[in-house]
């Protein structure tokens, strides 16, 4: 295991990150979210009991790894205070969680503000998962958010006076309802009772670690195709998921990052609006929606689903320096008769291996397909790449041969032991 090995989404997000994360943090010393907020939501299924967790490190149940939510995340104090309560209540002591003192906080306003904002879309909603994660990260970058060190310090009720009493002037003006001052400080006020103990200088604690040889696991969320920059903008997400945002958001320097594990689906999904090439708007993408239980572990929205793209996949793999692939959702593939994998597209008549998230290029790519024998069987006793029937593995071979960096894990199905990891 190399010092720092990060986790990535590659496409448009759930691809199955926690449970690559959760198997990574039980030889880890320290499992860090770095990016993103509760509109992640990551799952975990062990013993049979399923977690789904929105902020909260996916490597926390294994106890002996700190569980560090890292200065890149927004937090929603509410939605981790249930994830602690939820934890608690299953007999996970949650002794081991630390928050950045320099993550920025998610207040009601920006809540109502992403929903405002989405209204004054108009036709064009970005399709947001309306928790606050855009107005909260537009407030930090304009320098007028809250930090987790604010949150807890004695100066809050000043800050969150002054900025509730800004947002409600906007919200008066688009004639919504206002905030009520005083309440919502006092509800803040409890929370950040409760969570000052867990508070902590992240930066000094991640580098003390590392002067150790420890090793930590950062976890990304969302996915390369939903990065403020390198997505389809404006239908992406507010933050960098891609390998720059792990440095910003746990101040780790590049050179200690070693393994950057890429996941994917065997096939593709996506929730909120925005292009999709290979989608399936049909019978195969309602096919794979009910096989791969595709419905949003935060919004519960059905997700839109398609065929696997490696066009994008080259892409993610490009800004984001991967050297493996963990690549989920095998079982669900293998059991379609017939499985279609993009390998190029035709653009004006030519064959490309060209991504650009530009909507008008994309509207005029066709995806190129080849196709592939499905029916795989039952997958639950392969334990070694080797140990997968001959049709899974021509279609995994042909994956690797086109994108060119190498699989290290294959699941095989939504629990923590359903994963093969590759030698
Ligand atoms: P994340 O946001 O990237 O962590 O992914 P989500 O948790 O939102 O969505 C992934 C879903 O796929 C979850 O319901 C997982 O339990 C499930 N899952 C992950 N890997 C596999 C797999 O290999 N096979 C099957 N059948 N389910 C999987
Ligand atoms: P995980 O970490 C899937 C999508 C939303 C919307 C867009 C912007 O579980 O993979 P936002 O609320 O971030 O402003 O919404 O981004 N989105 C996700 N889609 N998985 C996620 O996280 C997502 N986080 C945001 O659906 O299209
Ligand atoms: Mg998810």
């Amino acid at each position: 295991m190399s010092k720092v090995n990060v986790v990535l989404g590659t496409f448009y997000g759930d691809e199955g990150k926690g449970k690559i994360i959760d198997y990574l943090s039980e030889n880890a010393d320290a499992s860090i979210r770095c990016t993103g907020g509760n509109n992640a939501g990551h799952t975990i299924n062990v013993n049979g009991k399923k977690y789904a967790f929105h902020l909260i490190p996916s490597g926390i149940l294994n106890a002996g790894t700190k569980a560090i939510i890292g200065n890149g995340v927004v937090i929603d104090p509410r939605v981790l205070l249930e994830e602690i309560d939820a934890l608690k209540a299953d007999n996970y002591p949650v002794d081991n969680l630390y928050i950045s003192d320099k993550a920025h906080v998610i207040m009601p306003y920006h809540i109502m503000m992403d929903k405002l904002q989405e209204e004054l879309r108009e036709g064009d909603k970005i399709g947001t998962t309306a928790r606050g994660i855009g107005p909260a990260y537009t407030d930090k970058f304009e320098r007028s958010g809250i930090r987790m060190e604010d949150l807890i310090s004695p100066n809050f009720s000043k800050i969150a006076r002054r900025n509730i009493t800004k947002y409600n002037k906007i919200f008066a003006m688009y004639g919504k309802e206002e905030l009520d001052v005083e309440s919502t400080i006092k509800d803040y006020e409890s929370y950040a009772a409760r969570l000052k103990d867990y508070v902590v200088d992240s930066v000094d604690m991640i580098h003390d670690i590392l002067d150790e040889d420890g090793k930590i696991v950062c976890e990304g969320a969302q996915a390369a195709l939903l990065d403020i920059d390198f997505g389809n903008y404006p239908y992406v997400t507010s933050s960098n998921p891609s390998i720059g945002g792990i440095c910003t958001g746990t101040g780790i320097g590049a050179k200690d990052i070693g393994e950057v594990y890429g996941v994917l689906k065997a096939y593709s999904s996506k929730v909120g609006e925005g292009m999709f090439p290979t989608e399936q708007n049909n019978e195969i993408g309602d096919t794979i929606r009910e096989l791969g239980h595709e419905y949003g572990t935060t919004t519960k929205r059905p997700r839109r689903c398609g065929w696997l793209d490696l066009v994008a996949l080259k892409y993610a793999a490009r800004i984001d320096g991967l050297t493996g692939l963990a690549i989920n959702h095998v079982d669900t593939i293998g059991k379609l008769d017939k499985i279609k994998l993009c390998v190029g597209y035709e653009y004006e008549g030519q064959k490309t291996m060209r991504f650009s998230t530009n909507s008008e290029y994309l509207s005029k790519c066709k995806p190129i397909y080849e196709e592939f024998e499905g029916n795989f069987g039952d997958l639950s006793q392969c334990k070694s790449r080797q140990d997968l029937p001959e049709k899974a593995q021509v279609y995994l071979n042909r994956i690797e041969e086109i994108v060119k960096v190498p699989i290290k894990f294959i699941g095989t199905g939504a629990s923590r032991e359903d994963m093969i990891v590759v030698k």
